[in-house]
């Protein structure tokens, strides 16, 4: 899998509907669910698996949880399921992560991780990745990455996603833990140089991707999260940048009207309400963008307001002529 360009995993904005957008923008990227725990599949809802369509490969299957049996069962099922690669999340670091032992807090416990990166391997037909922090709390970045790593990538695990900050759970909110510690690209190129056999794949703050690519060219790939989601359009180069595909680009039109065939295959209100939400970075930067975010955000479920939107659309591009 060429994971130059990846978008990274996003509770309540990774789902199959933005996911269904990302793919009218690009092909080539690999997509990330957003994180599933394994408890919410074994003793709630098994349909959360089953929620990606076709079109959505390359596509990466993200779990949270501690428990070696828990997550083997889940890999068990995913076996027959379309996703490319399944990853374990150890960087989550909200306070409910926190306290249910997972995500970033263990970074602190690699024997568990590794039984659980072991028990997942042994059950899937799929290669199995990591997404870490540089480190949580008081952890010295310098020596406890590194062994961090060896221990980690000593039970097979080649691919790594990085996000290029510590996490320092007492201290900081979810939020916070996104923009503070300062990030520190230099530490991940380090990684790649200390781990040459592994795929390292940087992540946190990268919002002018096509002007940055070479600055991370040591690296086997960049993830994009916050950005990816508020500009969705600029996408649109990925492919022939990074992939050098040249496929035609879909059309903002062409996008909005597959977008609203789309949702005409969804059943549930709410998935077309989130849906909708989605749509409303698509149109920053036009004149009505504005107008547009408001038709998104007050159509009424079955028959939101696709015509309007598109002419205003033209009507931006008239205007522009
Ligand atoms: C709303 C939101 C939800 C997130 N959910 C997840 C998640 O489910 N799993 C995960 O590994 N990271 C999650 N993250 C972290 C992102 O994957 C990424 O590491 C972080 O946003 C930094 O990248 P960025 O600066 O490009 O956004 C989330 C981030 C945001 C903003």
């Amino acid at each position: 899998m060429d994971r130059s360009f990846c978008i990274a995993p996003m509770m309540a904005k990774t789902d199959k509907q933005f996911r269904f957008l990302v793919r009218q923008l690009t092909k080539k990227s690999i997509l990330f669910t957003e994180m599933i725990h394994t408890n919410s599949i074994l003793f709630g809802n098994q349909n959360k698996l089953l929620e990606y369509s076709e079109i959505e490969n390359p596509i990466v299957l993200q779990l949270g949880g501690n428990d070696p049996i828990s997550l083997s069962k889940v890999c068990l099922m995913a076996n027959n399921l379309n996703y490319d690669e399944i990853n374990l999340n150890l960087g989550c670091p909200s306070s409910k992560v926190k306290s249910g032992n997972f995500g970033a807090a263990l970074m602190k416990q690699p024997d568990l991780v590794k039984d659980c990166l072991i028990a997942m391997q042994e059950a899937s037909s799929k290669p199995i990745s990591v997404k870490i922090r540089l480190g949580i709390d008081d952890l010295d970045i310098n020596e406890s990455l590194d062994r961090f790593v060896s221990e980690v990538s000593s039970t097979g695990i080649k691919v790594f996603y990085v996000h290029a900050r510590k996490a320092l759970l007492d201290k900081l909110s979810p939020k916070d833990n996104r923009e503070i510690p300062p990030l520190n690209y230099s530490r991940v190129m380090k990684l790649k140089e200390d781990f040459n056999d592994l795929e390292i794949i940087v992540n946190g703050g990268i919002k002018d991707y096509y002007k940055e690519k070479d600055n991370f060219s040591t690296l086997d790939g960049i993830m994009i999260g916050r950005e990816a989601y508020s500009y969705p359009k600029k996408l649109e180069n990925v492919d022939s940048i990074f992939y050098k595909k040249n496929d035609k680009n879909n059309s903002l039109i062409s996008i909005t009207k597959n977008m609203f065939d789309y949702f005409e295959t969804l059943d549930k209100k709410n998935e077309i309400k989130r849906g909708l939400i989605h749509m409303h970075g698509l149109y920053n930067g036009l004149k009505n963008a504005r107008k547009i975010r408001i038709l998104l955000s007050n159509s009424s479920f079955f028959k939101p307001a696709k015509n309007e939107i598109i002419d205003l659309i033209n009507d931006n591009y008239k205007n522009a002529a």
